[in-house]
Protein backbone atom coordinates (compact mmCIF):
# COMPACT_ATOMS: atom_id res chain seq x y z
CA UNK A 1 0.00 0.00 0.00
CA UNK A 2 1.33 3.59 -0.92
CA UNK A 3 0.42 6.30 1.75
CA UNK A 4 0.15 10.05 0.41
CA UNK A 5 -0.96 12.45 2.29
CA UNK A 6 -2.26 16.19 1.15
CA UNK A 7 -4.02 19.30 2.29
CA UNK A 8 -7.19 18.81 -0.14
CA UNK A 9 -8.20 14.91 -1.82
CA UNK A 10 -10.47 16.20 -5.12
CA UNK A 11 -12.80 13.23 -6.18
CA UNK A 12 -13.33 13.98 -10.23
CA UNK A 13 -11.49 16.11 -12.50
CA UNK A 14 -14.48 17.87 -14.34
CA UNK A 15 -14.91 21.60 -14.10
CA UNK A 16 -15.70 21.33 -10.56
CA UNK A 17 -12.47 19.22 -9.16
CA UNK A 18 -9.92 21.00 -11.51
CA UNK A 19 -11.10 24.17 -11.47
CA UNK A 20 -11.06 24.00 -7.45
CA UNK A 21 -7.25 22.14 -7.63
CA UNK A 22 -6.54 25.52 -9.35
CA UNK A 23 -7.77 28.23 -7.19
CA UNK A 24 -5.73 25.90 -4.12
CA UNK A 25 -2.66 26.02 -6.55
CA UNK A 26 -3.00 30.04 -6.70
CA UNK A 27 -3.36 30.40 -2.61
CA UNK A 28 -0.27 27.73 -2.22
CA UNK A 29 -2.84 25.32 -0.58
CA UNK A 30 -1.73 21.36 -1.69
CA UNK A 31 -4.00 19.09 -3.41
CA UNK A 32 -4.14 15.66 -5.28
CA UNK A 33 -6.85 15.38 -7.97
CA UNK A 34 -8.56 11.54 -8.62
CA UNK A 35 -10.54 10.81 -11.85
CA UNK A 36 -12.02 7.38 -12.24
CA UNK A 37 -11.98 8.16 -16.43
CA UNK A 38 -9.40 8.30 -19.17
CA UNK A 39 -7.84 11.62 -19.78
CA UNK A 40 -9.00 11.19 -23.58
CA UNK A 41 -12.80 9.97 -22.51
CA UNK A 42 -12.38 13.43 -19.86
CA UNK A 43 -11.86 15.53 -23.24
CA UNK A 44 -13.77 14.31 -25.42
CA UNK A 45 -16.87 14.41 -23.24
CA UNK A 46 -19.60 16.96 -25.24
CA UNK A 47 -21.62 18.65 -22.67
CA UNK A 48 -22.10 22.11 -21.96
CA UNK A 49 -21.22 25.26 -23.76
CA UNK A 50 -22.17 28.80 -22.23
CA UNK A 51 -20.34 30.02 -19.80
CA UNK A 52 -22.15 33.13 -18.20
CA UNK A 53 -20.26 36.07 -18.06
CA UNK A 54 -18.75 35.93 -14.18
CA UNK A 55 -17.84 32.27 -15.15
CA UNK A 56 -15.99 34.38 -17.99
CA UNK A 57 -15.08 36.61 -15.75
CA UNK A 58 -13.41 34.59 -13.09
CA UNK A 59 -11.48 32.16 -15.43
CA UNK A 60 -9.88 35.10 -17.07
CA UNK A 61 -8.91 36.60 -13.78
CA UNK A 62 -7.00 33.45 -12.55
CA UNK A 63 -5.22 33.22 -15.77
CA UNK A 64 -7.11 30.61 -18.05
CA UNK A 65 -8.71 32.84 -20.06
CA UNK A 66 -6.02 32.78 -23.20
CA UNK A 67 -7.72 30.89 -25.19
CA UNK A 68 -11.23 31.28 -23.92
CA UNK A 69 -11.43 34.89 -25.14
CA UNK A 70 -9.31 34.24 -28.86
CA UNK A 71 -12.02 31.23 -29.04
CA UNK A 72 -14.71 31.78 -26.95
CA UNK A 73 -17.62 32.86 -29.10
CA UNK A 74 -19.35 36.59 -27.12
CA UNK A 75 -23.26 36.79 -27.04
CA UNK A 76 -25.00 39.62 -26.51
CA UNK A 77 -28.29 38.07 -26.76
CA UNK A 78 -30.98 34.61 -27.01
CA UNK A 79 -33.69 34.63 -29.91
CA UNK A 80 -37.04 32.20 -28.01
CA UNK A 81 -39.04 30.99 -31.01
CA UNK A 82 -42.68 30.04 -31.25
CA UNK A 83 -45.64 30.21 -33.37
CA UNK A 84 -43.00 30.41 -36.30
CA UNK A 85 -41.62 33.80 -35.37
CA UNK A 86 -38.21 34.36 -33.35
CA UNK A 87 -37.66 37.53 -30.81
CA UNK A 88 -34.40 38.49 -29.59
CA UNK A 89 -33.79 39.14 -25.88
CA UNK A 90 -31.03 41.76 -25.78
CA UNK A 91 -29.03 40.87 -22.61
CA UNK A 92 -26.29 43.71 -23.51
CA UNK A 93 -29.59 46.68 -23.77
CA UNK A 94 -31.43 45.36 -20.56
CA UNK A 95 -28.97 44.07 -18.37
CA UNK A 96 -27.04 46.41 -19.29
CA UNK A 97 -23.80 45.60 -21.21
CA UNK A 98 -23.67 41.81 -20.04
CA UNK A 99 -23.36 38.91 -22.06
CA UNK A 100 -22.53 34.89 -22.40
CA UNK A 101 -19.66 33.31 -23.92
CA UNK A 102 -19.79 29.64 -25.82
CA UNK A 103 -16.93 27.92 -25.14
CA UNK A 104 -17.02 24.08 -25.45
CA UNK A 105 -16.67 22.44 -21.71
CA UNK A 106 -14.73 20.13 -22.88
CA UNK A 107 -12.60 23.31 -24.25
CA UNK A 108 -12.80 24.46 -20.90
CA UNK A 109 -11.85 21.00 -19.20
CA UNK A 110 -8.52 20.73 -21.47
CA UNK A 111 -7.18 24.21 -20.55
CA UNK A 112 -7.54 23.00 -17.15
CA UNK A 113 -5.95 20.56 -17.51
CA UNK A 114 -2.79 21.88 -19.13
CA UNK A 115 -3.16 24.08 -15.59
CA UNK A 116 -2.53 21.37 -13.73
CA UNK A 117 -0.16 19.91 -15.60
CA UNK A 118 1.88 23.06 -15.42
CA UNK A 119 1.65 23.01 -11.65
CA UNK A 120 3.38 19.84 -11.40
CA UNK A 121 0.32 18.86 -9.11
CA UNK A 122 -0.74 15.33 -8.92
CA UNK A 123 -3.66 14.74 -11.45
CA UNK A 124 -4.15 10.95 -11.95
CA UNK A 125 -6.62 9.28 -14.76
CA UNK A 126 -8.27 6.35 -14.52
CA UNK A 127 -7.75 5.59 -11.06
CA UNK A 128 -10.10 2.58 -9.60
CA UNK A 129 -12.12 1.29 -6.96
CA UNK A 130 -11.98 4.92 -5.34
CA UNK A 131 -13.78 4.97 -1.96
CA UNK A 132 -14.03 7.55 0.67
CA UNK A 133 -13.80 6.90 4.86
CA UNK A 134 -13.66 8.59 7.72
CA UNK A 135 -14.60 11.94 6.84
CA UNK A 136 -16.11 13.27 9.60
CA UNK A 137 -12.98 13.00 11.32
CA UNK A 138 -9.49 11.80 9.74
CA UNK A 139 -10.72 11.42 5.91
CA UNK A 140 -8.87 9.34 3.54
CA UNK A 141 -9.46 8.20 0.01
CA UNK A 142 -8.42 5.00 -1.37
CA UNK A 143 -7.66 3.95 -4.80
CA UNK A 144 -6.05 1.95 -7.12
CA UNK A 145 -3.57 3.17 -9.82
CA UNK A 146 -2.17 0.68 -12.45
CA UNK A 147 1.41 0.10 -10.33
CA UNK A 148 -0.14 0.85 -6.76
CA UNK A 149 -2.85 0.25 -4.36
CA UNK A 150 -2.77 4.14 -2.55
CA UNK A 151 -4.17 5.50 0.30
CA UNK A 152 -4.51 9.51 0.46
CA UNK A 153 -4.96 11.05 3.96
CA UNK A 154 -6.06 14.47 3.56
CA UNK A 155 -7.23 17.62 6.02
CA UNK A 156 -10.76 17.43 3.43
CA UNK A 157 -12.35 15.72 0.72
CA UNK A 158 -13.90 17.69 -1.92
CA UNK A 159 -16.34 15.35 -4.04
CA UNK A 160 -16.45 17.31 -7.12
CA UNK A 161 -16.98 13.69 -8.45
CA UNK A 162 -20.68 14.82 -10.62
CA UNK A 163 -24.18 13.26 -10.82
CA UNK A 164 -23.10 9.39 -10.64
CA UNK A 165 -19.81 9.74 -8.51
CA UNK A 166 -19.51 8.32 -5.14
CA UNK A 167 -19.05 10.97 -2.65
CA UNK A 168 -22.79 11.88 -2.79
CA UNK A 169 -23.91 8.30 -2.06
CA UNK A 170 -21.31 8.02 0.57
CA UNK A 171 -22.72 11.16 2.65
CA UNK A 172 -26.44 9.37 1.93
CA UNK A 173 -25.47 6.32 3.37
CA UNK A 174 -23.36 7.75 6.69
CA UNK A 175 -25.76 10.67 7.41
CA UNK A 176 -28.96 9.71 6.07
CA UNK A 177 -31.18 11.40 8.95
CA UNK A 178 -28.74 14.62 8.82
CA UNK A 179 -29.13 14.90 4.77
CA UNK A 180 -31.96 15.71 2.71
CA UNK A 181 -32.15 15.42 -1.10
CA UNK A 182 -34.87 17.38 -2.76
CA UNK A 183 -35.69 15.99 -6.49
CA UNK A 184 -37.65 16.35 -9.69
CA UNK A 185 -37.84 13.75 -13.05
CA UNK A 186 -38.94 15.22 -16.03
CA UNK A 187 -40.99 13.28 -18.52
CA UNK A 188 -38.88 13.82 -21.42
CA UNK A 189 -34.96 14.18 -22.22
CA UNK A 190 -32.55 15.96 -25.16
CA UNK A 191 -31.19 13.90 -27.88
CA UNK A 192 -27.99 16.18 -28.48
CA UNK A 193 -25.78 16.59 -32.30
CA UNK A 194 -22.80 17.84 -33.26
CA UNK A 195 -23.17 19.11 -36.81
CA UNK A 196 -20.36 20.05 -39.11
CA UNK A 197 -22.34 22.57 -40.38
CA UNK A 198 -21.12 26.30 -40.70
CA UNK A 199 -23.93 28.44 -37.95
CA UNK A 200 -27.08 29.82 -39.30
CA UNK A 201 -27.24 32.14 -37.14
CA UNK A 202 -25.11 34.43 -34.80
CA UNK A 203 -27.21 33.70 -31.57
CA UNK A 204 -28.95 30.52 -29.82
CA UNK A 205 -32.57 29.53 -30.74
CA UNK A 206 -34.39 28.09 -28.39
CA UNK A 207 -38.08 27.05 -29.60
CA UNK A 208 -41.25 25.23 -28.24
CA UNK A 209 -43.22 23.78 -31.18
CA UNK A 210 -46.23 21.89 -31.61
CA UNK A 211 -43.98 18.43 -31.99
CA UNK A 212 -41.75 19.55 -28.65
CA UNK A 213 -38.49 21.81 -27.77
CA UNK A 214 -35.60 22.42 -29.99
CA UNK A 215 -32.40 24.30 -29.44
CA UNK A 216 -29.81 25.99 -31.83
CA UNK A 217 -26.58 26.31 -30.61
CA UNK A 218 -22.44 26.38 -31.92
CA UNK A 219 -19.33 25.67 -31.03
CA UNK A 220 -17.00 27.18 -33.55
CA UNK A 221 -17.73 29.12 -37.02
CA UNK A 222 -17.68 25.36 -38.84
CA UNK A 223 -19.85 23.28 -35.70
CA UNK A 224 -23.41 23.96 -34.96
CA UNK A 225 -25.05 22.04 -31.72
CA UNK A 226 -28.41 21.06 -31.76
CA UNK A 227 -30.69 19.69 -29.32
CA UNK A 228 -34.02 18.14 -29.52
CA UNK A 229 -36.87 17.57 -26.71
CA UNK A 230 -37.48 13.19 -27.11
CA UNK A 231 -38.96 10.68 -24.75
CA UNK A 232 -36.58 9.94 -21.64
CA UNK A 233 -36.50 6.01 -22.74
CA UNK A 234 -35.76 7.10 -26.20
CA UNK A 235 -33.40 4.82 -27.86
CA UNK A 236 -30.50 6.90 -30.27
CA UNK A 237 -30.88 3.84 -32.60
CA UNK A 238 -34.52 4.85 -33.24
CA UNK A 239 -32.72 8.41 -34.62
CA UNK A 240 -30.98 7.90 -38.13
CA UNK A 241 -29.39 11.33 -39.21
CA UNK A 242 -32.44 11.76 -41.89
CA UNK A 243 -34.80 11.30 -38.97
CA UNK A 244 -33.47 14.53 -36.87
CA UNK A 245 -32.45 16.66 -39.14
CA UNK A 246 -36.32 16.20 -40.72
CA UNK A 247 -37.41 16.93 -36.72
CA UNK A 248 -35.37 19.44 -36.91
CA UNK A 249 -36.11 21.77 -39.66
CA UNK A 250 -39.98 20.86 -38.54
CA UNK A 251 -39.61 22.60 -35.09
CA UNK A 252 -37.39 25.06 -36.42
CA UNK A 253 -40.51 26.19 -38.77
CA UNK A 254 -40.14 30.24 -39.03
CA UNK A 255 -42.33 32.72 -41.22
CA UNK A 256 -38.43 34.31 -42.26
CA UNK A 257 -37.54 30.73 -43.75
CA UNK A 258 -34.69 30.29 -41.36
CA UNK A 259 -33.27 27.04 -40.66
CA UNK A 260 -30.12 25.77 -39.27
CA UNK A 261 -27.87 24.50 -41.80
CA UNK A 262 -27.25 20.75 -42.32
CA UNK A 263 -23.64 18.84 -42.26
CA UNK A 264 -22.03 15.15 -41.26
CA UNK A 265 -23.34 14.45 -37.78
CA UNK A 266 -20.47 13.99 -35.93
CA UNK A 267 -22.01 12.70 -32.32
CA UNK A 268 -25.14 12.32 -31.04
CA UNK A 269 -26.32 11.28 -27.99
CA UNK A 270 -29.46 11.62 -25.51
CA UNK A 271 -29.38 12.93 -21.69
CA UNK A 272 -31.87 12.95 -19.08
CA UNK A 273 -33.41 15.36 -17.22
CA UNK A 274 -33.24 15.75 -13.14
CA UNK A 275 -33.26 18.46 -10.65
CA UNK A 276 -31.31 17.36 -7.37
CA UNK A 277 -30.12 18.82 -4.60
CA UNK A 278 -28.60 17.79 -1.49
CA UNK A 279 -28.82 19.42 1.37
CA UNK A 280 -26.58 20.40 3.42
CA UNK A 281 -23.55 19.99 0.58
CA UNK A 282 -21.16 19.55 3.71
CA UNK A 283 -21.03 16.93 6.26
CA UNK A 284 -17.87 16.80 8.38
CA UNK A 285 -15.25 17.69 6.64
CA UNK A 286 -16.13 16.53 3.15
CA UNK A 287 -17.65 19.29 1.14
CA UNK A 288 -20.17 18.26 -2.44
CA UNK A 289 -19.79 21.10 -5.08
CA UNK A 290 -21.22 20.55 -8.64
CA UNK A 291 -23.32 18.31 -9.82
CA UNK A 292 -22.02 16.03 -6.83
CA UNK A 293 -24.01 18.27 -4.78
CA UNK A 294 -26.91 19.76 -7.15
CA UNK A 295 -28.41 19.04 -11.09
CA UNK A 296 -29.93 21.29 -13.06
CA UNK A 297 -32.17 20.47 -16.27
CA UNK A 298 -30.37 21.52 -19.06
CA UNK A 299 -32.65 24.65 -20.24
CA UNK A 300 -31.03 27.61 -18.35
CA UNK A 301 -27.39 26.48 -19.75
CA UNK A 302 -26.39 26.50 -15.43
CA UNK A 303 -24.99 23.42 -14.68
CA UNK A 304 -21.27 23.81 -15.42
CA UNK A 305 -21.60 27.57 -14.27
CA UNK A 306 -22.73 26.49 -10.66
CA UNK A 307 -19.71 24.33 -10.25
CA UNK A 308 -17.82 27.18 -10.63
CA UNK A 309 -19.74 29.25 -8.49
CA UNK A 310 -19.32 26.60 -5.95
CA UNK A 311 -15.88 25.85 -6.15
CA UNK A 312 -15.16 30.23 -5.88
CA UNK A 313 -16.88 29.26 -2.32
CA UNK A 314 -14.97 26.73 -1.34
CA UNK A 315 -11.74 27.64 -2.71
CA UNK A 316 -11.97 31.49 -0.02
CA UNK A 317 -13.29 29.16 2.59
CA UNK A 318 -10.03 26.58 2.36
CA UNK A 319 -8.36 29.46 2.01
CA UNK A 320 -9.43 31.42 5.42
CA UNK A 321 -8.97 28.00 7.05
CA UNK A 322 -5.32 27.73 6.34
CA UNK A 323 -4.14 31.42 5.92
CA UNK A 324 -6.20 33.05 9.10
CA UNK A 325 -7.11 29.74 10.75
CA UNK A 326 -10.98 30.51 10.45
CA UNK A 327 -13.30 28.04 10.41
CA UNK A 328 -16.28 30.12 10.02
CA UNK A 329 -16.57 30.22 6.16
CA UNK A 330 -15.96 26.89 5.47
CA UNK A 331 -19.03 26.39 8.25
CA UNK A 332 -21.06 28.97 5.62
CA UNK A 333 -20.10 27.00 2.25
CA UNK A 334 -23.55 25.15 2.18
CA UNK A 335 -25.41 27.80 3.10
CA UNK A 336 -24.12 30.37 0.78
CA UNK A 337 -24.26 27.72 -1.99
CA UNK A 338 -27.33 26.60 -1.75
CA UNK A 339 -28.83 30.42 -2.26
CA UNK A 340 -27.57 30.42 -5.81
CA UNK A 341 -27.97 26.85 -6.56
CA UNK A 342 -32.34 27.35 -5.51
CA UNK A 343 -32.34 30.43 -7.44
CA UNK A 344 -30.93 28.39 -10.64
CA UNK A 345 -33.32 25.75 -10.22
CA UNK A 346 -36.15 27.70 -9.97
CA UNK A 347 -34.78 29.60 -13.19
CA UNK A 348 -34.02 26.49 -15.02
CA UNK A 349 -37.20 24.48 -13.84
CA UNK A 350 -38.95 27.51 -15.35
CA UNK A 351 -37.45 27.70 -18.51
CA UNK A 352 -37.49 23.68 -18.95
CA UNK A 353 -41.54 24.14 -17.93
CA UNK A 354 -42.05 26.62 -20.74
CA UNK A 355 -40.39 25.43 -23.59
CA UNK A 356 -40.80 21.56 -23.21
CA UNK A 357 -44.35 19.70 -24.20
CA UNK A 358 -45.05 17.34 -21.46
CA UNK A 359 -46.68 14.05 -22.64
CA UNK A 360 -50.20 14.08 -21.82
CA UNK A 361 -49.90 17.49 -21.21
CA UNK A 362 -53.58 19.31 -22.34
CA UNK A 363 -53.81 22.15 -24.80
CA UNK A 364 -54.59 24.59 -21.81
CA UNK A 365 -51.19 23.64 -20.92
CA UNK A 366 -49.50 24.89 -24.14
CA UNK A 367 -51.82 27.84 -24.53
CA UNK A 368 -50.12 29.07 -21.03
CA UNK A 369 -46.59 28.57 -21.98
CA UNK A 370 -47.44 30.13 -25.22
CA UNK A 371 -48.19 32.83 -22.89
CA UNK A 372 -45.48 32.93 -20.68
CA UNK A 373 -43.39 33.14 -24.00
CA UNK A 374 -45.78 36.19 -25.06
CA UNK A 375 -44.85 37.86 -21.78
CA UNK A 376 -41.38 37.22 -21.47
CA UNK A 377 -40.69 38.95 -25.59
CA UNK A 378 -43.09 41.47 -25.18
CA UNK A 379 -42.67 42.76 -20.98
CA UNK A 380 -39.60 45.08 -20.39
CA UNK A 381 -39.40 43.30 -17.13
CA UNK A 382 -40.25 40.19 -17.72
CA UNK A 383 -37.12 40.06 -20.57
CA UNK A 384 -35.09 41.72 -18.24
CA UNK A 385 -35.71 38.96 -15.38
CA UNK A 386 -34.87 36.33 -18.45
CA UNK A 387 -31.56 38.21 -18.79
CA UNK A 388 -30.54 38.87 -15.66
CA UNK A 389 -30.83 35.44 -15.00
CA UNK A 390 -29.30 34.00 -18.04
CA UNK A 391 -26.18 36.13 -18.00
CA UNK A 392 -25.84 34.91 -14.45
CA UNK A 393 -26.03 36.51 -10.88
CA UNK A 394 -22.97 37.93 -9.63
CA UNK A 395 -20.58 36.11 -7.79
CA UNK A 396 -20.73 35.12 -3.95
CA UNK A 397 -17.79 37.37 -2.66
CA UNK A 398 -16.40 34.19 -0.73
CA UNK A 399 -16.67 37.19 2.73
CA UNK A 400 -19.06 36.77 4.98
CA UNK A 401 -22.25 39.52 4.73
CA UNK A 402 -21.12 41.47 7.61
CA UNK A 403 -17.56 41.71 6.00
CA UNK A 404 -18.75 42.87 2.79
P1 LIG B 1 -18.69 16.46 -14.06
O1 LIG B 1 -18.40 17.29 -15.24
O2 LIG B 1 -19.67 15.36 -14.19
O3 LIG B 1 -17.32 15.91 -13.52
C1 LIG B 1 -17.24 14.90 -12.54
C2 LIG B 1 -16.03 14.04 -12.80
O4 LIG B 1 -15.92 13.05 -11.78
C3 LIG B 1 -16.14 13.29 -14.12
O5 LIG B 1 -14.98 13.49 -14.88
C4 LIG B 1 -16.32 11.84 -13.70
O6 LIG B 1 -15.76 10.94 -14.64
C5 LIG B 1 -15.58 11.82 -12.36
N1 LIG B 1 -15.99 10.73 -11.48
C6 LIG B 1 -17.21 10.17 -11.32
N2 LIG B 1 -17.17 9.18 -10.42
C7 LIG B 1 -15.89 9.11 -9.98
C8 LIG B 1 -15.23 8.28 -9.05
N3 LIG B 1 -15.88 7.32 -8.40
N4 LIG B 1 -13.92 8.47 -8.84
C9 LIG B 1 -13.24 9.44 -9.51
N5 LIG B 1 -13.82 10.26 -10.42
C10 LIG B 1 -15.13 10.11 -10.64
N6 LIG B 1 -24.01 23.50 -17.98
C11 LIG B 1 -23.83 24.81 -18.26
O7 LIG B 1 -23.42 25.59 -17.37
N7 LIG B 1 -24.05 25.34 -19.50
C12 LIG B 1 -24.52 24.57 -20.51
O8 LIG B 1 -24.65 25.05 -21.64
C13 LIG B 1 -24.79 23.18 -20.22
N8 LIG B 1 -25.26 22.36 -21.19
C14 LIG B 1 -25.37 21.02 -20.93
C15 LIG B 1 -25.82 20.22 -21.96
C16 LIG B 1 -25.95 18.85 -21.73
C17 LIG B 1 -26.45 17.99 -22.83
C18 LIG B 1 -25.58 18.30 -20.46
C19 LIG B 1 -25.68 16.81 -20.22
C20 LIG B 1 -25.14 19.10 -19.45
C21 LIG B 1 -25.04 20.47 -19.66
N9 LIG B 1 -24.60 21.32 -18.67
C22 LIG B 1 -24.48 22.68 -18.92
C23 LIG B 1 -24.25 20.79 -17.34
C24 LIG B 1 -22.75 20.61 -17.15
O9 LIG B 1 -22.22 19.80 -18.17
C25 LIG B 1 -22.48 19.98 -15.76
O10 LIG B 1 -23.21 20.67 -14.78
C26 LIG B 1 -20.99 20.03 -15.42
O11 LIG B 1 -20.29 19.03 -16.13
C27 LIG B 1 -20.75 19.82 -13.90
O12 LIG B 1 -19.37 19.75 -13.64
P2 LIG B 1 -18.81 18.86 -12.46
O13 LIG B 1 -17.34 19.04 -12.48
O14 LIG B 1 -19.57 19.15 -11.23
O15 LIG B 1 -19.21 17.37 -12.85
C1 LIG C 1 -26.04 24.55 -24.89
C2 LIG C 1 -26.49 23.76 -23.87
C3 LIG C 1 -27.55 24.21 -23.10
O1 LIG C 1 -28.00 23.46 -22.07
C4 LIG C 1 -28.16 25.41 -23.36
O2 LIG C 1 -29.20 25.80 -22.60
C5 LIG C 1 -27.69 26.19 -24.38
C6 LIG C 1 -26.62 25.76 -25.17
C7 LIG C 1 -24.90 24.05 -25.71
O3 LIG C 1 -24.49 22.91 -25.49
O4 LIG C 1 -24.41 24.79 -26.56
Amino acid sequence: MKRLRTQVGIVGAGPAGLLLGHLLHLRGIDSIVLEDRSREYVIGRVRAGVLEQSTVDLLVSVGLGQRLQREGMRHGAIQLCFLRRRHRIDFEELTPGRFITVYGQNELVTDLIAARRATGRPLHFSVRDLHIADFDSAPRIGFQTEEDECEVACDFIAGCDGGHGVCRPSILTDHAGVVRVYEREYPFAWLGILAQASPSCEELVYALHDRGFALFSMRSPSITRLYLQCAPDENIKNWPDDRIWHELTARFDTADAWSPNRGAILQKGISAMHSLVVEPMRCGRLFLAGDAAHIVPPTGAKGLNLAVADVWVLAHALSAYYHEEREDLLEHYSDRCLRRVWAVQRFSWWMTSMLHLAPGGSDFDYRRQLADLDYVTTSRAAMTSLAENYTGLPLDSGSLPSES
